[in-house]
This record gives C-alpha cells, structure tokens and sequence, in this order.
C-alpha cells in the first residue's frame, strides 16, 4: 500500500496543478462545551474512505494515456494503491480517498501575559476576545491557503505561556478546523469559513466538565476554577459567546454524543469535496464501492 507520508510536505493541489481552496469549518461553543471531541470525530471519519474505481477502456479519449491516469490517482484525494486488472476491457482500480484534514484551536493564539500579568493572573480575563492574538490566526490561514506549511505555537495552560512546547507544523490540508470558544467573534475570521458549527451544551455540563478538567489537568483549585467562572467564564459567554450563535449553520445540541449530527456533516464536507461526485470529475471513471473503509 502506497504511503500518504510521502505527500506530507507537498502543498494540497488540483488534478490541474493548481492549489486548491481548503475547506474551512468553524466550531464554536462554551468552554468545556465538547468542541474538541466534534472536531476529532469529525477528522476520523473524513479519513481514508476505500473505495473501487473502474476505468472503462472503450470510452477512454485515445489520448487519455495510461500515465494520465495514473496521474489523475495520484492526486491528493486520490491515491493509486495498486496494479490493474486488465481483462474484458475493463480495469479495475483500488484506491483510497484520502482527505487531509487538520485542527487548529484558537488557544494557540493567546496572547503571551507581561510580568505585570502574570503576577495577578486572576484577573486577567482569559475569555474576552482582547485575550486572542486574531491577527497571527489570520496570517496563519493566509498561508494555509495559498498552500504553505505554517509553524503553530501550543498553548500551556499551566505557564500561560505559548513557548514552552515546541512549534506544530502544519501543512495545507483539503479541511481545516478552526475551533474555538471566540472563533466566530472576528468577522474576518468568520468569513475565511465554508461551514460553521456551534456547540450547544448547557452549562451545568460545562461547568461540571471544567471543573474535573481544571483541578485534574491543569493542578488548579476549585475555589480558583469557580471564582474564574463567576468572574469571567460566564459572563464572557453571555456577552460574547453565545451572541455568535446566530452565525451557526449548524446547532449541535449535546457535543461529541451527537453522532447523527456528526454523520450529517461529515457527508456534507464529503459532498462539498467532490468526493460524492467522482464521476463528474473523472469521465471515464466509475464508482463501484465507495462504502467500505479502511
Ligand atoms: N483558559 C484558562 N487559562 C488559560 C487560558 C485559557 O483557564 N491560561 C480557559 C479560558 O478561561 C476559556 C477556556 O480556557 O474558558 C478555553 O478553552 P476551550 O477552547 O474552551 O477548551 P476546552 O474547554 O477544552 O473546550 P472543549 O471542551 O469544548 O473542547
């Protein structure tokens, strides 16, 4: 089987060459609302479909060569995996659809805190959209698009630092998610996306999560953890999150469970792709299987 990793550094390009536009989702929602969990599920089922593609000899122009075809399989959704079956006229073709999807979240782009900051850290504000560095964001996705690989800080939630882990590279991809609890508040942001979701869980739910996450994972105390949350958590989501609802295509109510709602739009990405619609792209080239995954 051929490898992706080999296209790993390549930027995502057309059967014609040419850079394609990615696909550009946005998911917003509370925090600890289970924005991360929709977004992973979303990239795993986009991944590697399998399907059986047949050529039809006859049809085939006479200048349609075998290496154009072959061409047309190496594309960045199409990958030839395999030889031919030469016989009665027909060949049949194995591939793989292979969608390149990757998520960005808006954490990576906290602002750095000054000393000053720093030293009372509890009253900063961590969920106004000041907080957020949409600048560096929107140079980010510029680069994306015009198919270049782009250095990512993590974020440290416990330094509230962005430069104690190393940089993420990412390269251009067919889908991009950009996640966030601000991520529809910059209309420059909001127009860079094909899709946006909102995470709709009640927030006794949120709160609860937060809590388990933030004692566990990020060593804070739960005096601490609910004082933010009256101060800043709440409040913010009332003034600033919750008014970007209205920008939601789509209202996912109960996050990650939803796997209805999860299937639906993993099929619209897949339509919007193309990938529902070989035919149309390749003439000669007809859809058999398309159900099985890898
Ligand atoms: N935050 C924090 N300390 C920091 C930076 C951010 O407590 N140094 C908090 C903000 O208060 C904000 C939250 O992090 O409320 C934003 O994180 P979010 O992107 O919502 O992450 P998750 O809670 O993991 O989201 P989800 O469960 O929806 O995936």
């Amino acid at each position: 089987e051929e490898s992706h990793t080999s296209e790993i550094d390549q930027p995502t390009t057309s059967i014609d060459g040419s850079v394609k536009q990615p696909f550009v989702i946005g998911v917003a929602g509370g925090a600890a609302s289970g924005k991360t969990t929709v977004c992973d599920l979303i990239i795993d089922q986009l991944h590697d479909q399998r399907v059986v593609l047949i050529f039809f000899l006859m049809p085939l122009r006479p200048t349609t060569t075998f290496e154009t075809r072959k061409r047309w399989t190496q594309s960045s959704t199409v990958l030839h995996l395999n030889t031919s079956l030469g016989s009665l006229g027909v060949e049949l073709e194995p591939v793989t659809l292979s969608t390149k999807s990757l998520n960005l979240c808006q954490d990576s782009f906290y602002h750095n805190l000054t000393l000053e900051e720093l030293t009372k850290v509890h009253e900063y504000n961590f969920d106004h959209p000041d907080a957020f560095d949409t600048e560096q964001l929107l140079c980010v996705m510029e680069k994306l698009k015009h198919g270049q690989a782009v250095d990512v800080p993590k974020y440290d939630f416990k330094s509230y630092k962005n430069d104690v882990f190393p940089l993420r590279r990412v390269n251009p991809s067919d889908v991009i998610i950009l996640e966030g609890i601000l991520i529809f508040h910059d209309p420059r942001v909001r127009d860079l996306m094909s899709m946006k979701i909102f995470v709709d869980t009640d927030a006794d739910v949120r709160l609860a999560r937060r809590i388990r996450r933030d004692t566990v994972e990020k060593n804070r105390d739960i005096a601490t953890v609910l004082d933010q949350y009256s101060k800043f958590v709440k409040p913010a989501f009332d003034d600033f999150i919750l008014p970007t609802k209205k920008y939601a295509d789509i209202i996912i109510p109960r996050g990650g469970d939803n796997h209805v709602a999860i299937d639906l739009i993993v099929q619209h990405i897949r339509t919007k792709l193309g990938q529902n619609n070989l035919c149309k792209i390749y003439p000669n080239l007809y859809v058999i299987q398309s159900t099985f995954q890898i």
